[in-house]
């Protein structure tokens, strides 16, 4: 069994069952929501970036540095992390896998723009994507990053026992698109995230549980909240 933990927007924390530590999308010390700070985060093995935008990457390369985790995303984000001095990078891209300790990464499509953070003269610019997580005891984890809906999701169909799925609108999926992919996708368990951290994306997790109906379960976390897995 792993334990997942909300930190507020895309921002999560897996610890497997044999405690490896993976942080999706470190967004902390400048999200409004979050639940912890950077300088707080214990251990941390991987960091998995979705793309370079910075709600979703401010915290990677201090993060990186304090932990001695691994940063896995697309190539050229780690070569970007790499240049500036974070020491262990693994470079993927979209559609690729690799077997890690903890299980399997696979880079997935997310239709959505892709510039780097601190990338002043867009150098690095990358495409963006999600990841499918196969973990060493079976169990599947979709993060879908920032995206659209996309037919490319109907591919997950029958791999997915626990997707995490933006509804904010507006940057990304909103409730209606993001209970379509839900129907796409056929999740045991969904968790809706990307939303609330700001007004511009304010929405009701209880109207997209109710666009989801009986399809799966809805899984609304509060920052700092966990799930287990
Ligand atoms: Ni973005
Ligand atoms: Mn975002």
């Amino acid at each position: 069994m792993s334990r997942l933990t909300w930190h507020g927007h895309s921002c999560f924390t897996l610890e497997t069952g044999d405690g490896t530590r993976i942080m999706f999308d470190p967004w902390l010390d400048e999200n409004p929501v979050a639940d912890i700070r950077a300088d707080a985060v214990g251990e941390l093995d991987y960091i998995l970036v979705s793309h370079g935008h910075f709600d979703h990457f401010a915290d990677c390369v201090k993060l990186a540095k304090q932990t001695g985790a691994t940063v896995v995303s697309t190539f050229e984000l780690v070569a970007f992390c790499q240049k500036q001095g974070v020491e262990k990078g693994h470079g993927m891209n979209i559609g690729g896998a690799h077997k890690f300790p903890f299980g399997r990464v696979k880079l997935t499509p997310a239709l959505h723009t892709g510039s780097i953070d601190g990338d002043e003269d867009g150098a690095f610019t990358t495409d963006c994507s999600g990841f499918l997580l196969t973990l060493n005891d079976g169990r599947r984890l979709y993060h879908a990053g920032d995206t659209a809906l996309i037919t490319d999701m109907q591919l997950l169909r029958g791999q997915v026992d626990v997707a995490l799925l933006p509804i904010g609108d507006n940057y990304t999926m909103g409730p209606e698109d993001a209970a379509r992919a839900v129907e796409f996708i056929e999740p045991k368990t969904v968790v809706p995230m990307h939303y609330n951290t700001f007004d511009l994306i304010r929405q009701d997790p209880e109207e997209f549980r109710r666009l989801v109906g009986g399809r799966a379960t809805v899984e609304v976390l509060e920052p700092g909240g966990s799930l287990d897995i």
